[in-house]
């Protein structure tokens, strides 16, 4: 079969770079991608927004399945499109992707399914967030409804910090239609897990679980991002997984079933494990980025007969391997705020071993050949071994090699790994 990926970041890269290795595909193609993939993928920068134009070249292309990266295009719709032009989808339909798409129906679906989740209050306007505060204590967690690539939560240490950033939600409208509402939530104190499960919206399979870095800074400390490195899989405690099973994912898939949603796809359930049980604190429609990079390359089988399984609403069993996986960021200058482009990148983005590789994420090349920055999320350094600590070895061994002006990245990925 011939393939289609969409999305351009390190996420889509492990997604060609997992089908690469696909024994039911003729030709793999990405779009928009990046000039990173080239080795594993055809990349076509065509404008994805344009419908008559992707149906033509969906059809020239004689795409068979299309894998969506990003969530933007699930929520506009995509995979609908697709479908009813005759091409398979590995994504959920609109009426799925609204499960990311809004985080107050998140909440409304997690408290019609019983699942647990932090008590929350729905606001639209700053005196309503400062008249809920009064019904919750420090740190307030605030939420914009809509998506905003990560930086519409804020965990405020005072009512002041609530207030400022309630102010530029609802009155400066930075995050547009997405801060129409909002959500103040209870802090709840813990650590962090990403499962992800691959489902028809009537049964799943769950994918090994991964545990992302998502401050900028070591320690937890600075902005929040899209994620600074992982680690996979993680073991947990028999009974928590049981417990997360029981409570958390088959409710999730059994309402989505309920509510006749079409879902052929992946829910990452973004958990925090409080002392009172697991809790769910997000739910994304997509694969995470950079949880993708370490496990995709765990199962045991064959990415393209996986996700031409689930796009035609099966789900099989998998099995997945014992090996330990590691991802770190490396970021631009100025990451996430405002990332520096076009800064030349240093060192050999080629380098690769038995035990280590490098995806792209946000890279180009600039006018005479040389690498440069594109993103803000520039490079993911993946390494592998029998342990963690093997793992993260050889992808900090990588970082070595590759340097350019600004480059950021998180010295202590995996660090909080034996207190779990
Ligand atoms: P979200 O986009 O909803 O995943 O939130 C971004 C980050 O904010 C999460 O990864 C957590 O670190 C933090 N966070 C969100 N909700 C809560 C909560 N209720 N309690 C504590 N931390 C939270
Ligand atoms: N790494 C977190 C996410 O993909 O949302």
């Amino acid at each position: 079969m011939n393939v289609l990926v969409i999305g351009k970041g390190g996420r889509e890269h492990a997604i060609v770079k997992a089908l690469s290795f696909s024994q039911t595909i003729h030709e793999l193609h990405c779009a928009p991608g990046n000039e990173g993939m080239k080795k594993e993928a055809f990349i076509h920068d065509i404008d994805l927004e344009n419908l008559d134009l992707l149906k033509t070249f969906v059809s020239q292309k004689r795409i068979d399945l299309v894998v969506i990266g990003p969530e933007n295009y699930l929520v506009s719709g995509l995979a609908d499109h697709l479908r009813s032009w005759g091409v398979k989808v590995f994504g959920p339909s609109k009426s799925g992707a609204r499960l990311e798409e809004s985080k107050v129906f998140a909440k409304q679906f997690m408290k019609n399914a019983n699942i647990p989740t932090a008590n929350f209050e729905v606001v639209n306007s700053v005196d309503e967030t400062m008249e809920a505060a009064k019904n919750f204590s420090a740190p307030y967690v605030f939420k914009a409804d809509g998506l905003a690539a990560g930086k519409g939560v804020a965990v405020c240490q005072t009512l002041k910090e609530l207030k400022a950033f309630a102010v530029r939600c609802f009155e400066d409208k930075i995050f547009g239609a997405s801060g129409e509402k909002a959500l103040l939530e209870e802090f709840q104190p813990g650590y962090e897990l990403s499962f992800l499960i691959l489902t028809n919206g009537k049964e799943y399979q769950a994918m090994p679980l991964a545990q992302d870095h998502k401050a900028l800074l070591e320690g937890g400390k600075g902005p929040n991002t899209g994620g600074m490195g992982v680690v996979a899989p993680l073991n947990i405690h028999v009974n928590l997984e049981k417990e997360i099973h029981e409570k958390i994912l088959k409710p999730t898939v059994d309402h989505i079933n309920k509510s006749s949603i079409d879902f052929r796809g992946v829910v990452f359930v973004g958990l925090m494990i409080t002392e009172s049980g697991p809790m769910v604190i997000e739910y994304n429609v997509r694969f995470g980025d950079p949880e993708t990079q370490t496990l995709l390359p765990l199962l045991d089988g064959d990415w393209g007969e996986v996700f031409s399984d689930i796009a035609d609403g099966t789900v099989k069993p998998l099995t997945w391997k014992t090996q330990c996986i590691s991802c770190v960021v490396l970021a631009a200058e100025n990451y996430p705020a405002s990332p520096v482009k076009g800064v030349k990148i240093e060192g050999n983005l080629q380098s690769s071993s038995a035990f280590s590789y490098i995806l792209h994420a946000g890279t180009k090349r600039n006018d005479v050949g040389d690498w440069v920055t594109n993103g803000g999320r520039v490079l993911n350094l993946i390494g592998l071994g029998a342990t963690h600590e093997e793992a993260l070895s050889q992808a900090y061994k990588l970082s070595e090699e590759i340097s350019w002006e600004g480059m950021q990245l998180r010295r202590d990925i995996g660090a909080g790994i034996s207190s779990i």
